[in-house]
């Protein structure tokens, strides 16, 4: 059996439902609000757990690579495995804020991702310890062993990440299904002022948003996990996603709070003798968002 195939049944576990309810009441703790949005990386606008697991897993690699050269790197190695672990804290907590918003099957594999990477972190904490007391050759293996929970668990992220695509953009394989030119989408004032609105261009589903005299469109997909945003609602000039409540400004897309990390999708708009005009953004010109 593939790699592949094994990960996917564990999604279909649910004797870890129990240990993904004690982690989601730990992320229940997070701080919302910005500090919450630092976590998921919205400043950033890119997804901060990735960037964050290289220093341990680097730190710790270099380590047990130390370990296998030639010469006397005792206290460099030591050293790196001491940074990987003050480096895992943050890299842990960032993972924890993106994974209480995700789907079950990805939070089951979530649940032995954080298993993998605790019992690394352990071995090399154990690592660290027996360098620390002269037991050079505990050390090495207990980092050895180390490196082997973080790699599966990196496999078990990985899973997540692109099988899965948590934290990929979903929205993004719908700007090739938009063909190019102007698109019409109806009447500008059939859709509502200070609401949603929903049309379709060849298939393709976009939410409309009119507030203070301008107008938007966007494609109606969360880049987060791909809720319809038009189930949604508009909410302070922002569109707020109906499934893990990020909101995006109507006022370009930019997200205003996470989890998404992506922006939303922003077609060029144009109103002609009253009939609301939409197509892909071009490069070169300047963005239509008025009436
Ligand atoms: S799908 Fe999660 S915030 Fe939109």
């Amino acid at each position: 059996m593939r790699l592949g195939e094994r990960i996917r049944e564990i999604e279909e576990d649910d004797r870890l439902d129990p240990a993904a309810s004690r982690m989601r009441a730990l992320a229940e703790r997070l701080p919302a609000g910005p500090v919450r949005d630092i976590l998921h990386g919205v400043q950033l606008g890119h997804p901060l757990h990735p960037i964050m697991v290289h220093l341990p897993l680097g730190s710790w690699l270099a380590a047990v690579l130390l370990d296998t050269l030639p010469g006397d790197h005792r206290r460099s190695a030591r050293a790196l495995v001491n940074v990987g672990l003050l480096a895992s804290l943050p890299a842990a907590v960032s993972g924890l804020a993106d994974w209480s918003s995700q789907h079950e099957r990805q939070q089951r594999v979530g649940v032995a991702h954080a298993v993998a990477n605790g019992t690394g972190a352990l071995l090399f904490g154990a690592s660290s310890a027996a360098r620390a007391f002269g037991r050079q050759g505990w050390g090495r293996t207990l980092a050895l062993a180390g490196m082997g929970a973080v790699g599966l668990g990196g496999a078990l992220g990985g899973h997540i990440a692109y099988y899965r695509a948590g934290g990929a953009n979903s929205a993004d394989y719908l700007l090739d299904r938009v063909p190019e030119g102007w698109h019409d989408l109806g009447r500008l004032e059939d859709f509502p002022e200070g609401d949603l609105g929903s049309a379709h261009i060849e298939g393709v589903p976009v939410v409309v948003t009119r507030t203070g005299g301008s107008v938007a469109v966007f494609l109606d997909v969360c880049p987060h996990m791909g809720a319809p945003l038009t189930d949604g609602e508009l909410v302070d000039g922002c569109v707020r996603c109906p499934w893990h409540g990020s909101e995006f400004r109507a006022d370009g897309g930019t997200v205003a709070h996470g989890p998404a990390t992506a922006s939303l999708e922003s077609l060029d708009t144009s109103v002609v003798e009253g009939r609301l005009k939409a197509r892909l953004p071009q490069p070169d010109a300047e963005s239509g968002t008025g009436t």
